[in-house]
């Protein structure tokens, strides 16, 4: 199935238009508005001091309000406390019935009636789960991952959901780290891509309109280079690299207009994140000029005490406002000390004023004065045959091929017998992936009912699960496993990770197939089948030699409630896969951190001198081995690089142009090339730009990503794929963080992944 707007996208590039390699079209975001701005004083000019304070506080929790007033306790203090304009936020009440009430209460009882604003984590769907974010990114499509937000916004909102805390668009490169499910992955230039999308999905056009809610850009910023990927850790970037790597997405999600910001809980170069004036004000609002709002995380004020950054959490207030947060989640540090504060001096009447200010204005935006109340029935049903539909597509698209020898994929559908084995291969709650709160497994599609929904009576399926969870260790089912492998024609295994032990907090020092799954990949792979391991998991795994073992292999990530029929689409090439990894696979853990752009060293890798473990003679004198960079054990190439996946089809990329040798500061240049699929079936092929900036004031990656294009080709059909690279483009972030634009030759490819292509030269010149 292809979908329209992809037909559009090339249905441009036969028509030879030209792909530019940046810019967004202009965005409808968050805007400053004059006469917002007035209704925003006037209001200012009428609050109390606690009434402002109270626009600053974030609760959490769903209240049972169907009954009368509560009499005393906790709940009674709620109840005074949103009545009195004390909450500007609540997180976590979902349901049009549950945020009605909510709201009511306020808006009916507090003096000036101001609307609270509902926050949710809808990360990847809120009843309809697409693909996990890492999955949507392998997709790199733009207006799937788009679509893909738009949806959740819907069916969020049908919800009375105002505010999502997503996009998270924290680059990685540490698949350790449990959150980098969330994320795009490690590239600055697919992320910031990816982050523009989903602000435009979530946003759509218009933010006053009841379908669309407010995005979140988290966690400001750096926190996916927690040290060692375990979660909640620190994070340490210089300068050059924070702007260069960390801070683009970020950026890009201002860019397209985002409505609010997430301070990280993490400490960035010695500083927490939710008390860092120098990235919430000098960066995000005085660089960027972002006018929206700046959230903390689950009691990141507060723990800025654990931190060692602030004495008590009155002082942990304190730093907190002044640097630039704007709203408190969950807990409590502003109520409780603002008004002190401001009384000692410590914080300014100013400041606060901001800080509300910026929180009205996303109120006002998002039209909550006047409609503070969502109409359920305004909405289409959530989980319906669109939204269903367009989440296989973008499963489908997000599947990423690593192996397949000898054409082992696709399979027949005249195959007359298959075992299908694994415990993920009839889980409809694993297949969803993490950060799934309203997603029901109900609705999920899972590959046995997929496969049987397909394949029919045709062929004799024989299902064992072997082991009982991802984890499980209990190896008494395998001889059933084998023996319905032993009386089949082929395997299909599903294998990898259940949704629990990936996401926040959900950190791995070792990042293998947990459990005995290795060991069923043996077992099932020692009877001589034909074996097929389609691997769900929310990061990149170490696959040891189980790739020796397999004859295929299909890594889909988490692919959410559509995983069964999107997966069986490829498996039996009713599509073919196109999917390319938005983060390198390493072969080992100790490899990590790990990422396409690296640099150089003075001492790059050199395959001539490495000397592996196992070859080096005893007692060899030391200076015998070579001595560039590399691991004895582990070489010096990942398992599987960034850009990468396999087709059903074959792709030759020829006629590598470029417009002019050199290219002027202000100017631009075009890179183009033939892509012709040499194969047999018609698939979509995601054709890559990299560049590298040979000589820098501070060095450069050896390459670097600077545009992509996603086109449909049929077999024998050749397409010539054009690119604009802008000069500006080419400018980076050097000592000190100055943005400079350097003079001096370049290379340049186009090719299907960041390890091959077609290169060519050019200068930059002044
Ligand atoms: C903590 C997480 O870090 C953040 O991403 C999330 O939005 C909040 N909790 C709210 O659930």
């Amino acid at each position: 199935m292809r979908c329209p707007l992809r037909r559009i996208l090339s249905a441009a590039l036969l028509l030879g238009i030209v792909l530019g390699t940046g810019a967004s079209p202009a965005l409808a975001g968050l805007r400053v508005d004059p006469e917002i701005e007035a209704r925003i004083d006037a209001l200012l000019g009428r609050m109390t001091l606690a009434e402002k304070v109270g626009q600053l506080n974030q609760h959490s929790g769903t209240f049972d309000l169907t009954g009368p007033p509560p009499a005393s306790g906790r709940a009674r203090a709620r109840y005074e406390l949103l009545t009195s304009g004390g909450v500007g936020s609540m997180l976590n009440v979902t349901g049009a019935e549950a945020t009605r009430r909510t709201q009511q209460l306020v808006v009916e009882n507090s003096r000036l009636g101001i609307p609270l604003i509902f926050g949710y984590d809808v990360i990847h769907g809120y009843k309809t789960m697409a693909p996990i974010p890492l999955a949507e990114a392998a997709s790199w499509d733009l207006e799937a991952v788009e679509r893909s937000a738009r949806m959740a916004a819907i069916e969020a909102a049908a919800a009375g959901v105002h505010w999502t805390f997503a996009p998270m668009v924290d680059i990685s490169r540490d698949a350790r780290w449990g959150r980098i499910m969330e994320g795009a992955g490690e590239d600055p230039y697919l992320g910031a891509r990816m982050a523009a999308a989903r602000v435009r999905g979530f946003q759509g056009d218009d933010l006053a309109a009841p379908d669309t809610i407010a995005a979140c850009a988290k966690h400001f910023a750096g926190y996916g280079a927690s040290e060692s990927g375990r979660d909640y850790n620190l994070a340490n970037i210089p300068e050059p690299l924070l702007r260069n790597v960390y801070l683009p997405p970020f950026e890009a999600a201002v860019e397209a207009g985002i409505a609010t910001f997430m301070a990280g809980f993490h400490e960035l170069n010695g500083v927490p994140a939710s008390g860092n004036e120098y990235l919430l004000r000098t960066i995000l609002r005085d660089e960027w000029g972002f006018d929206g709002f700046v959230v903390s995380d689950w009691a990141s004020i507060e723990q800025l005490v654990d931190h060692g950054f602030a004495a008590d959490e009155k002082d942990a207030a304190g730093k907190a406002l002044t640097a630039g947060v704007d709203m408190e989640m969950q807990t409590s540090t502003y109520p409780d000390h603002l008004e002190a504060l401001l009384e000692e001096g410590a914080v300014t009447m100013e400041t606060i004023d901001a800080a509300v200010r910026a929180i009205l204005r996303v109120k006002m935006a998002l039209g909550l004065f006047e409609r503070p109340y969502t109409d359920p029935s305004a909405f289409p049903a959530p989980a319906n045959a669109e939204h269903l539909a367009a989440a296989k597509q973008t499963a489908l698209e997000s599947a990423v091929l690593l192996q397949n020898e000898d054409g082992a994929l696709p399979l027949s559908r005249q195959i007359s017998s298959l075992a299908v084995v694994g415990p993920l291969a009839d889980d409809p709650h694993e297949q969803l992936g993490t950060w799934v709160f309203d997603g029901r497994s109900g609705d999920s599609r899972t590959p046995l009912a997929a496969l049987e929904a397909l394949l029919g009576d045709g062929t004799e399926m024989r299902y064992v699960k072997g082991l009982e969870t991802s984890r499980s260790r209990d190896t008494a089912d395998f001889a059933e496993a084998v023996a319905a492998a032993e009386r089949s024609d082929a395997v299909l295994l599903f294998l990898g990770e259940e949704a629990i032990i990936t996401g926040e907090a959900h950190s791995r020092a070792d990042i293998d197939l947990p459990g005995a799954q290795e060991e069923l990949v043996a077992a099932v792979a020692a009877t001589g089948k034909p074996v097929i391991l389609v691997i769900m998991a929310g990061r990149p795994l170490t696959l040891g030699d189980v790739l020796d073992q397999v004859d295929a292999v299909l890594f889909s990530f988490h692919p959410g409630t559509m995983a069964g029929p999107a997966l069986v689409d490829l498996l039996f090439g009713v599509a073919s896969p196109s999917g390319k990894l938005p983060v390198t696979f390493p072969k080992m853990v100790g490899q990590l951190p790990m990422y396409y752009n690296h640099k150089n060293t003075g001492r790059p890798f050199d395959p001539e001198s490495y000397v592996p473990i196992d070859e080096i003679p005893v007692r060899a004198p030391q200076t015998s081995l070579g001595n560039e960079t590399h691991f004895l054990d582990a070489g010096f190439h990942p398992q599987f690089p960034f850009g990468f996946g396999l087709s059903y089809a074959s792709f030759a990329y020829s006629d590598l142009e470029l417009s002019s040798p050199t290219l002027a500061t202000g100017g631009s240049l075009e890179v183009a090339a033939t892509v012709t699929n040499t194969g047999e079936v018609a698939a979509d092929e995601i054709v890559q730009l990299y560049v590298r900036d040979l000589v820098g004031s501070v060095t450069r990656p050896v390459k670097e990503l600077k545009g992509f294009a996603r086109i449909t080709l049929e077999p024998g059909e050749a397409r010539r794929v054009r690119f604009t690279l802008a000069a500006d483009e080419l400018a980076f972030h050097t000592v000190g963080g100055r943005r400079v634009l350097e003079p001096g030759a370049f290379k340049v490819w186009i090719g299907p992944s960041s390890q091959e292509g077609l290169e060519g030269d050019f200068e930059l010149v002044e």
